[in-house]
């Protein structure tokens, strides 16, 4: 063997005196690939025909280990060898084997660590199972190998969390040997020195016994059945590892075939879907634009949504100035925005230092002219255009040249927003949900006129608040909300004509929302939906069908939750249905000669997704969605849409195109005005296309 000689494209092996340095180089996140694992395979051979050779030391070049198996390579025909075939061939090598870890070891990474016969990790390591992320089981033996290295419980944890471990965490539970600092290849080296020295011992982990835990085994049935009732593949990890006091090869049979059946679920293909979906909406069309240097932030408001959005960009580390117009205003949105940073350090997500280092950078002002020195203002005042005309006047002429002026509107036109100052390229939406500062989802509304540098400005905040931007046109609710209000009357429709609302929410909730629409409806304020259905009183086409319920609901003071009484009822004793809600259905129905009939569950779900999915289509037809996939993404992460069903279009390629069509019109028997098939939807049935097509097309 040469000193130094290229495998394939992706595995180098490089000899220092008796010791053999694999390399694995496949960028960005040297997934474990077709060719890393033959060129794995293939370099622990040559090592091991290399009599010069005692050990043999596997490192990473990048910023990461590897961080998987190929998530791109999943749903097409297997290519040999297999990764679970690539690491028993590892752990039978004669020479012992040491693996050195670097930034993060996950999924079939971590299993390949597992099957070496050391594993000396570099400072900064983070382990982690997160299969369960995609709907998956580990697949390459770590619920054999991790049950013999760190015990049930812990194998059982990582692995039904998916969340990763420091690598100091993963040396107390023995999964991995130690931390060193240094380069990846010098760790390795350093390690493979020691193996030689004889201070790091070797040994084959499947030759490792495993203490049956039926404490872990039972808890972990229980959460299940609690908290994730959905997912085929999290009863699959309780059975693996069940199994892992016995043939490790037997157990690892197990294994696969599960694992090979959950890429095969519906919840699989879901999962795997959302994983995408969030990275897929960061390819924009300004992406190749610089983002201005933002660190001032002005928020005007400090309601709600105000003060929610001043967390979030203190918890980002930004300089904040909240405006309000008088200081009993101020006053109790400086008290929200503690509030809401006292709730992260109770729930251990932050401390007490932290918050009052955020809150050193807070400066509550009654004077607008305070903004004149911020990189970005976010007004978030209630949902009247005067009033933010007026707000985006004074600020074109407060700010300096080069600021960038928001707004949280939830619906309203942005472009009639910009025009009233002289730099309308300065001008964008940025939606966000409530609780601003919790949920990750942000609508970055690009109006007519809006420079790329500022949508692309718009992105990068997004990023720094730990947020997920979506790209999306200005219409009235832009991507979710318009959306939602569609969908919404679909509810009310079901609920006039003899659902209960409770029932709708048990048929949804079946379905996989956390929520069912009025729970949602009661959590949020039913005075919001009010509001704007006044604004839009006037407009209303005199077709459609309009069912007064939710306003005469809101005529008698309940508003949901915050008055004690809405759709349910809210004390003591829990949440149980408002007799008096169901009063008026009953009068609203004999109003309108409605003899209520009978809806079955699943005709619940069908007609209030097959709503969801036909604005969904024209939403992505009309272009205020760049992809099917960037619908899918608003609704993963600011609408509570089950991640496993991987978001309404994900959901309508499921069904196909020609099933939707179908019901639309049976739908539209009833109702031709609200039912009709969007132009795209048609085309899609008739060609047997998908939104998946329309996604790889960009
Ligand atoms: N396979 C294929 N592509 C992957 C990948 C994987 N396992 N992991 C990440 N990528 C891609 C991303 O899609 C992204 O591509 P893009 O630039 O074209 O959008 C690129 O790599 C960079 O990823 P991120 O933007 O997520 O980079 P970060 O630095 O923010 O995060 C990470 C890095 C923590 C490694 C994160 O990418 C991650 O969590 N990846 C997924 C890890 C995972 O789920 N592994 C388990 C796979 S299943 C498995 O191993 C089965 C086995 O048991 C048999």
């Amino acid at each position: 063997m040469s000193d130094s000689s290229q495998i394939n494209d992706v595995i180098s092996l490089e000899r220092v005196g008796e010791i053999a340095l694999v390399r694995i180089d496949n960028p960005p996140v040297n997934a474990s690939a077709q060719p890393v694992r033959r060129g794995l395979i293939d370099a622990v051979a040559a090592a091991n025909a290399d009599d010069a050779v005692k050990v043999i030391a596997i490192y990473a070049a990048g910023r990461t280990f590897i961080a998987g198996a190929d998530i791109r390579e999943f749903g097409k025909t297997p290519k040999e060898p297999s990764l679970p075939d690539t690491i028993n061939t590892i752990e039978a090598s004669a020479k012992p084997v040491i693996s050195a870890p670097h930034g993060t070891a996950l999924g079939g990474g971590l299993e390949i660590c597992m099957g070496t016969h050391a594993r000396i990790g570099v400072k900064g390591l983070r382990v982690g199972l997160p299969e369960i992320n995609l709907g998956l089981l580990p697949g390459a033996g770590g619920t054999q190998r991790g049950p013999r290295l760190m015990g049930m419980k812990n194998t059982l944890d990582m692995s039904l969390t998916g969340k990763m471990v420091p690598g100091e965490t993963a040396v107390d539970w023995g999964l991995i040997d130690g931390i060193e600092e240094g380069a990846p290849r010098d760790v390795a080296l350093k390690a493979a020195q020691a193996v030689l020295d004889g201070t790091l011992a070797t040994r084959r982990t499947s030759d490792l016994p495993v203490e049956m835990d039926e404490n872990a085994l039972a808890d972990a049935r229980a959460m299940i059945a609690a908290k994730m009732p959905f997912l085929d593949s999290a009863p699959l990890v309780v059975d693996a590892v069940e199994r892992s006091p016995g043939d490790v090869q037997e157990g690892m049979k197990f294994e696969r075939e599960s694992f090979v059946t959950c890429l095969k679920t519906a919840s699989g293909r879901g999962m795997i879907h959302a994983f995408f979906a969030e990275r897929a909406v960061a390819k924009i069309p300004e992406a190749g634009a610089t983002p201005r240097d933002i660190r001032k932030i002005g928020v005007i408001g400090g309601g709600t949504m105000g003060s929610g959005i001043a967390t979030s960009a203190l918890n980002a580390g930004f300089e904040v100035r909240l405006i309000e117009v008088t200081e009993d205003a101020l006053e109790r949105g400086t008290a929200t925005i503690t509030k809401n940073l006292e709730g992260a350090v109770k729930r251990g997500k932050s401390t007490e230092a932290k918050m009052q280092e955020a809150l050193g950078r807070l400066t509550p002002s009654t004077e607008m002219e305070t903004l004149a020195d911020a990189d970005l203002v976010i007004e978030a005042v209630f949902e009247n255009m005067e009033v933010k005309k007026d707000i985006f006047t004074n600020l074109d002429r407060i700010c300096k040249a080069g600021a960038i002026l928001a707004s949280n509107t939830s619906y309203l036109d942005i472009n009639e927003i910009a025009s009233v100052t002289g730099r309308p390229g300065d001008v964008i939406g940025l939606h966000f949900f409530s609780p601003a500062h919790i949920m990750k989802l942000l609508e970055i509304v690009v109006a007519d006129k809006t420079a790329p540098e500022v949508v692309a400005s718009g992105f990068n905040l997004a990023k720094q608040m730990k947020k997920i931007g979506v790209r999306a046109g200005v219409c009235d609710g832009f991507i979710g909300n318009r959306i939602l209000a569609y969908y919404g009357k679909t509810a009310g429709y079901l609920m006039e004509d003899g659902a209960s609302p409770e029932q709708i929410d048990t048929a949804l909730e079946a379905f996989g929302f956390a929520m069912g629409p009025y729970k949602v409806g009661d959590l949020a304020g039913l005075d919001i939906g009010w509001a704007n259905r006044k604004r839009m009183a006037d407009t209303r086409p005199e077709d459609e069908r309009y069912v007064r319920i939710h306003d005469r609901i809101c005529e008698e003071g309940w508003f949901g939750r915050k008055t004690g009484k809405g759709f349910y009822i809210y004390d003591d004793e829990g949440p149980r249905p408002n007799p008096g809600a169901l009063e008026i259905i009953a009068a609203e129905r004999a109003a309108k000669g409605i003899t209520p009939r009978d809806f079955s569950d699943q005709e619940i779900v069908d007609r209030y997704m097959t709503a969801m999915i036909s604005e969904a289509a024209r939403v992505v037809e009309e272009g205020i969605a760049l992809r099917p996939i960037d619908v899918d993404a608003v609704f993963l992460f600011g609408y509570g849409f089950p991640r496993f069903r991987g978001g309404p279009l994900k959901y309508a390629d499921e069904i196909g195109a020609a099933e939707i069509v179908q019901r639309i019109e049976t739908y539209a028997k009833d109702d031709a005005y609200y039912w009709k098939v969007p132009a795209i939807l048609r085309r899609m049935a008739e060609d047997g296309s998908t939104f998946e097509d329309l996604n790889k097309e960009g």
